[in-house]
């Protein structure tokens, strides 16, 4: 990286003074009486705001993910820090970011939110990036180029080898969302974020962890971007009834892990009823707890589907997707239904 974080972060971020919380200007445990944030006595432990920089949590985070807690920012669900990476370093109609295509939505509705070009850059019809390609979409205002792996909606890795190619040349911040990487085989880039100073890394409570409610996402980086992020958050911005939660699951990390192995033999065997099922026309290799599949009408599959009180995703209008649909991993139960439902269906 030739830019400094200073050049890629938009001028008013780099020069605001934050918030300071009542929690911030003290947070120690000497006090036994507090008088400072405007609280209600009543109601423990409901009464008191979290704790603004989600010390335990990040403490206890920090031990699983060997990763220090300073490298780690913690948000309102991934989408929190999404949001975040576009408000920080992108000035609206001015920088523009770089993404494959396709993937996962919300990286285009918060550059449109954000006021900010979104440039999509095809994958190809093995849902491969090419790094050359995604440089050659960047000019001097691009600001961040979105890759994830294992790709929603397309299930599979993208090549270890274009992500590294694509963090060393590129003179912006690479987020690689790695939402599904529990699922996948390959290892995360966490264990190199060290090496890597414009690398911004996202994981989620959300899949693996069995926590879509609590809305909890993660970014690992640098200190230095992960302190530019924390300067613009909302200050209680992950709530207590959070923190506390995810605390409790990274005590049953073990139990995780049963679930992931499970999951992964569901998709072993889903996959393999699938492909055998008379309306499916191909199935894509998925490294994550969803799998794409195309099949011979979508419109009318999913429609069918609804009426058996049975959801999956139709992502026939996606890019390189027609006639897909995105099927979730579920129970035993729950597969089933979904396969005896298609062997109905013709
Ligand atoms: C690739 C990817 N990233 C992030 C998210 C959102 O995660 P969170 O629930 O942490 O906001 C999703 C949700 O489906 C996703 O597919």
């Amino acid at each position: 990286m030739v830019k400094t974080l200073q050049e890629l972060t938009r001028p008013n971020i780099w020069r605001l003074k934050p918030y300071s919380s009542a929690r911030d200007e003290y947070n120690g445990a000497a006090a036994s009486v507090f008088l400072d944030a405007n609280e209600n006595p009543y109601n423990m432990p409901h009464n008191r705001y979290p704790d603004p920089m989600q010390r335990e949590l990040k403490t206890e985070l920090s031990k699983i993910k060997k990763v220090s807690p300073d490298s780690i920012f913690l948000g309102n669900g991934s989408d929190e820090a999404i949001d975040l990476v576009f408000r920080a370093f992108c000035e609206p109609r001015v920088d523009n970011v770089v993404a494959i295509d396709p993937t996962y939505g919300m990286y285009q509705v918060c550059a449109d939110v954000n006021d900010v070009e979104y440039r999509k850059v095809l994958l190809d019809e093995d849902f491969q990036f090419s790094a050359d390609k995604l440089l050659a979409a960047a000019d001097e205002h691009t600001k961040l180029i979105f890759i994830c792996s294992p790709n929603n909606p397309t299930g599979n890795d993208l090549l270890r080898s274009e992500i590294e190619t694509l963090i060393r040349r590129f003179d912006g911040l690479v987020i690689l969302d790695e939402a599904y990487n529990d699922f996948s085989e390959a290892p995360s880039f966490l264990e190199n974020l060290n090496q890597y100073p414009n690398l911004i890394v996202l994981q989620t409570f959300s899949k693996a962890w069995g926590c879509a409610a609590i809305r909890l996402g993660m970014a690992f980086a640098s200190p230095d971007i992960i302190g530019i992020l924390s300067k613009i958050k909302y200050p209680y911005n992950v709530n207590q009834l959070t923190q506390k939660q995810a605390v409790e699951m990274l005590h049953r990390y073990y139990e995780i892990e049963r679930w992931v192995k499970t999951l992964k033999e569901e998709r072993e065997n889903l996959e393999a009823e699938f492909a055998a099922l008379p309306c499916t026309v191909k199935m894509f290799p998925s490294h994550a707890n969803f799998f794409l599949a195309r099949v011979t009408d979508a419109v009318k599959i999913y429609n069918y589907l609804v009426g058996k009180g049975i959801i999956v995703r139709n992502r026939n209008s996606v890019s390189l997707c027609g006639n897909c649909l995105r099927v979730t991993v579920g129970t035993r139960g729950e597969n089933e239904k979904l396969i005896e439902a298609l062997k109905e269906y013709m």
